[in-house]
């Protein structure tokens, strides 16, 4: 059995998962999350998706699962940050079966919905750690990532809690340690200050931005994400938010090969 596959996580891990850790959204009702019932249950009915023990796999991702991968082999391995219920995670890992996705999301009630559409819909290629981001360095080797998305992460308003944003330096070092040269950070957020704030900390973190929009459904052509690929497969916040009007702010923040400045 590949590392980390098929082990039940333990109730009281999952006791110790299930705190849920919500904060409002400016302006908006934040969207709240029912606790789930039987969450023990649930995420051992999903334990294939689960990774338990993702140090395991550290630095081998890709081999890690040879009885889901194609043929030859998983090309790539993306992970998305804060991946909640996992409607981008599960549609953008069905239209590249060569690629392994991971989501890491620290509330088990929201990841045990990401995994249990991925079971669904019969996803080979998508796997889940219910953890903070803040565990990347030891789930991930240097270089080993070929992107990460950041898709509406909370914005956390003020000065004060600005460290705790997924885009503010310290954890754009873990992403830049974990990218490989070339690899790109995708992001997507319907807060405006978090974008001004996010592409300021992207250049001073040296990555290169790319693909600037500020109204990502409502632009069209060249050079403009919503024209690319996984910029147009919505997340659970995304398809809320564009239904209401909502402008969407994305770019992409790419990390440069060794020698070259962005
Ligand atoms: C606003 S929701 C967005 C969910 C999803 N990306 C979407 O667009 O629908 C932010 C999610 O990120 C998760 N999250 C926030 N900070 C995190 C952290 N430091 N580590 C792991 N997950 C985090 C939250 O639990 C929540 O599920």
């Amino acid at each position: 059995m590949p590392a980390g596959c098929g082990i039940a996580l333990e109730k009281s891990a999952a006791r110790r998962y299930n705190k849920p850790r919500y904060n409002g959204r400016k302006g908006r009702p934040p969207l709240r999350m029912r606790r789930k019932s039987n969450l023990p249950l649930r995420l051992a009915r999903c334990a294939e998706y689960i990774i338990p023990a993702p140090e395991a796999p550290r630095g081998g991702w890709t081999d890690a699962f040879p009885n889901a991968a194609p043929a030859s082999g998983f090309r790539a391995l993306h992970a998305e940050l804060g991946c909640g219920k996992g409607l981008f995670i599960g549609g953008a890992a069905s239209a590249a079966a060569d690629v392994l996705f991971v989501g890491i999301e620290r509330v088990a009630d929201a990841a045990v919905v990401a995994a249990e559409r991925a079971r669904e819909a019969g996803l080979r290629n998508v796997r889940f750690i219910i953890d903070d981001v803040s565990c990347l360095p030891t789930v991930f080797a240097p270089g080993e990532l070929g992107l990460v998305y950041i898709n509406f992460c909370d914005p956390w308003p003020g000065k004060k809690r600005a460290k705790r944003r997924l885009t503010s330096d310290g954890y754009l070092s873990l992403y830049a340690d974990a990218l490989a040269p070339g690899g790109e950070i995708r992001f997507k957020t319907d807060s405006a200050e978090l974008f001004g704030f996010s592409l300021e900390r992207f250049k001073a973190s040296g990555f290169a931005l790319s693909g600037i929009t500020r109204d990502l459904h409502g632009e069209t052509g060249e050079g403009v994400p919503s024209a690319a690929g996984s910029f147009a497969v919505m997340t659970d916040y995304e398809r809320k938010f564009h239904s209401q009007g909502v402008k969407i702010c994305a770019c992409a923040a790419t990390k440069p090969y060794p020698g070259t400045t962005p």
